[in-house]
């Protein structure tokens, strides 16, 4: 199997999607199969692999698309990478998508045209490289022209899975970026790359791909729907027979309250009462005022629209009088990231903000804070929702996506059969959110409900295995029949 994807922690993360691309090949590596993972030859990734060695020479594949090589390393947990090796595209300071002002790459469309391409070159028996997949996992808008480009070359080839991490990212680019990309003048249709005038990655990949999954079974349901489709609820619907959502799984060694290095003190349900020593130091380091018995708030997000965090900088005011503590990491764009600092400013000692992207920080906060806040507007599935039920830190979130799917609601049902794991609430506003909080503040205060809580959270089992079982299953549906 051939996983693709433009991001891999811990060298190039943008969000959830370089912890998932890390991750879940190493799990499917465990389980028996036989996987390799492609990813563009960004600096730090050529910087650690400098060593690897050259195992195919790619000579320039069609339209404008630059000549590159494939070259081969392994990553720790075992699995070999395949890296896609063109210095022209990919080695440039900055993110995968953006330069280091937030500007998107001005040739993304060829940048990941490349990825897409080679993905499908690998797919057919003209592959250059010595093995040959039987089914290629594409992943979001940057690879999800793969299935178009092995449509077009024509014969026999790999079964395609692509997987939707976030439906609101697309890759439109204008028609004369056809040409460039080498696809064929007639990809340029309903059935085909063409998207209101334009070329989409994402909707030449939901059409032509052969199994399509997205990160969670709620928001399976959600994008066939024309609110939450981003204008591609028709198409999804069309395809909803070959539409699975399978829950992502986090990294649970990296995320173990137990052994975590970036704490101050380390605990486990047993040892519970250490978590308050994290809480201290989180407040102490952020010029919080250092107390024990005011509820602390957690965020940890990019600081985009869908995240939601303007309906709780709304209610921030109302917060500090309740009084709580919050403290948000972030980083993202620039109307955010103010808004966030200027609530800072304005209740010194009551609200931290850091600005950045800082994994330790990350880490203290989903130990150190009592409640995890996630008001998403709407989210795939969401990480740290479940980083933060394993660390005992009870999150609020939205009813959308996968924070639908695994956080329980806490109420009297749900604490007696021991099912209640957290806060959920459904109306995206300031009232609603006001008051799930206000429930999680009311139960913190009840130490037997609170510990109860903690426990079902922490017990609860988010390993990758059962997501890689799941993946195994829709690759073995794809290619038996075939
Ligand atoms: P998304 O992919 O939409 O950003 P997820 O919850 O799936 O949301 O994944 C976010 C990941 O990125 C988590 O691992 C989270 O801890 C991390 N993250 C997001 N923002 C920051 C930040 N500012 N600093 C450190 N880690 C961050
Ligand atoms: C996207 C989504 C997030 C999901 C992640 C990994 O970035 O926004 O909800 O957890 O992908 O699948």
């Amino acid at each position: 199997m051939l996983f693709v994807t433009p991001e891999l922690a811990p060298w190039m993360k943008s969000g959830g999607l370089g912890d998932v691309s890390m991750a879940l090949p190493g799990a499917l590596h465990r389980l028996g199969v036989d996987v390799r993972v492609l990813v563009p030859g960004y600096s730090p990734l050529a910087a650690a692999f400098e060593r690897a060695k050259t195992v195919a020479e790619l000579p320039h594949p069609g339209g404008v698309l630059a000549g590159a090589r494939l070259r081969t390393a392994r990553a720790a947990s075992g699995v070999p990478l395949l890296i896609l090796d063109c210095p022209e595209y990919y080695r440039r300071p900055g993110g995968a998508y953006q330069d280091a002002r937030g500007r998107d790459w001005p040739d993304n469309h060829l940048r990941f045209g490349l990825l897409s391409r080679v993905a499908a070159l690998l797919s057919t028996a003209a592959t250059p490289a010595p093995w040959q997949p039987h089914v290629v996992h594409c992943n979001d808008w940057p690879t999800a022209l793969a299935p178009a480009y092995a449509h077009y070359a024509g014969g026999a080839r790999a079964a395609t899975v692509l997987t939707v991490h976030n439906l609101a990212f697309q890759g439109i680019f204008p028609p004369h970026t056809l040409a460039e990309l080498g696809l064929p003048p007639q990809a340029f249709a309903i059935d085909g790359v063409e998207y209101y005038g334009k070329l989409s990655f994402l909707k030449g990949g939901l059409f032509f791909t052969d199994g399509l999954a997205t990160v969670s079974p709620t928001y399976a349901r959600e994008i066939q729907t024309d609110e939450s489709g981003f204008g591609l609820g028709g198409l999804l619907r069309v395809r909803s027979a070959r539409l699975i959502g399978i829950l992502n799984g986090i990294d649970t060694a990296a995320w173990n309250p137990a052994t975590d290095a970036h704490l101050a003190a380390r605990y486990d349900f047993a040892r519970i009462e250490k978590k308050a020593l994290n809480k201290a130091a989180l407040q102490r380091s952020l010029g919080l005022a250092v107390e024990a018995e005011v509820p602390l708030l957690g965020v940890v997000s990019r600081l985009t629209e869908q995240k939601g965090l303007d309906v709780l900088a709304a209610i921030a005011p109302m917060l500090v009088r309740l009084p709580a503590q919050l403290v948000m990491l972030g980083s993202g764009e620039k109307r955010f990231e103010q808004a966030v600092a200027a609530l800072a400013r304005q209740f010194p000692g009551g609200v931290a903000a850091v600005i950045g992207f800082d994994e330790r920080l990350a880490h203290l906060i989903e130990a150190g804070a009592d409640i995890f806040v996630m008001p998403s507007r709407y989210e795939p599935c969401g990480l740290n929702q479940m980083y933060s039920l394993r660390y005992g830190t009870p999150p609020v979130v939205r009813a959308t996506g996968g924070l639908a799917d695994t956080v329980i609601d806490c109420n009297p049902a749900s604490l007696a059969d021991g099912s209640a794991t957290g806060f959920v609430f459904h109306e995206l506003a300031g009232a609603a959110l006001l008051a799930a909080i206000g429930r999680a503040v009311s139960a913190w205060r009840d130490r037997s409900v609170w510990r109860a809580l903690q426990k079902n959270g922490m017990a609860q089992d988010f390993s990758w295995e059962r997501s890689a079982r799941q993946y195994c299953a829709l690759y073995e549906s794809l290619f038996a029949p075939r």
